[in-house]
């Protein structure tokens, strides 16, 4: 079980640490004022998306139910367990209805807007909504990790004495 639990943190740091990678890059300076660094930006986080973030979430959504299903613990006693698990349901959500296909459709424009010629506020323009949307869900995506982590790691009793 070692093992499970060796790839599930592997999972863990792929995930978050990419997730911090891309808010990294967001934050580079000038990046909103080129719309050739904006593209490289974009690609940056489109790759990292899908060769380190989502492989890290299939290793999570794998190994989690694996230890689950090998100890067999009742959620209702391990609280911990179950908030853990209700967390990862809505990261999971909010990745896959919202944040990846977000990335996907602001990098498309970009890439389509630089090939058409486009100026840079007309670029802007046409991603401000994705924009809005990412600049929302995003912090929510880190935070919960965080909780979700923190909760995993320390193993709160939420009322129960009961532990995993
Ligand atoms: C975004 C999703 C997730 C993240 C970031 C995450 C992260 C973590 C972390 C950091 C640990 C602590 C490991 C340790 O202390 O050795 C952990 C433990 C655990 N996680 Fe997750 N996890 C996620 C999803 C899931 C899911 C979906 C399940 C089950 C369906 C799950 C089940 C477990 C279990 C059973 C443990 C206990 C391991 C132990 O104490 O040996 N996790 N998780």
């Amino acid at each position: 079980m070692a093992f499970i639990r060796f790839f599930h943190v592997l999972g863990a740091i792929m995930f978050f640490g990419s997730v911090l990678d891309h808010v990294a890059v967001s934050q580079i300076p000038g990046l909103l004022e080129d719309a050739r660094t904006l593209l490289v930006g974009r690609q940056f986080i489109g790759v990292s998306a899908d060769y380190v973030t989502m492989p890290g979430l299939v290793l999570l959504l794998v190994t989690g139910p694996i230890m689950v299903i090998a100890r067999r613990p009742s959620i209702l006693k391990v609280r911990w367990l179950g908030v853990h698990m209700l967390i990862a349901v809505l990261i999971t959500l909010n990745v896959v209805l919202v944040m990846y296909p977000v990335g996907q459709d602001i990098l498309d424009l970009v890439a389509r807007g630089l090939a058409d010629g486009q100026s840079l506020e007309q670029i802007l323009g046409s991603i401000k909504d994705l924009a809005d949307q990412e600049a929302t869900f995003g912090p929510l995506s880190v935070l919960c990790t965080v909780v979700t982590i923190f909760i995993a790691v320390i193993k709160p009793r939420f009322g129960r004495v009961a532990e995993a």
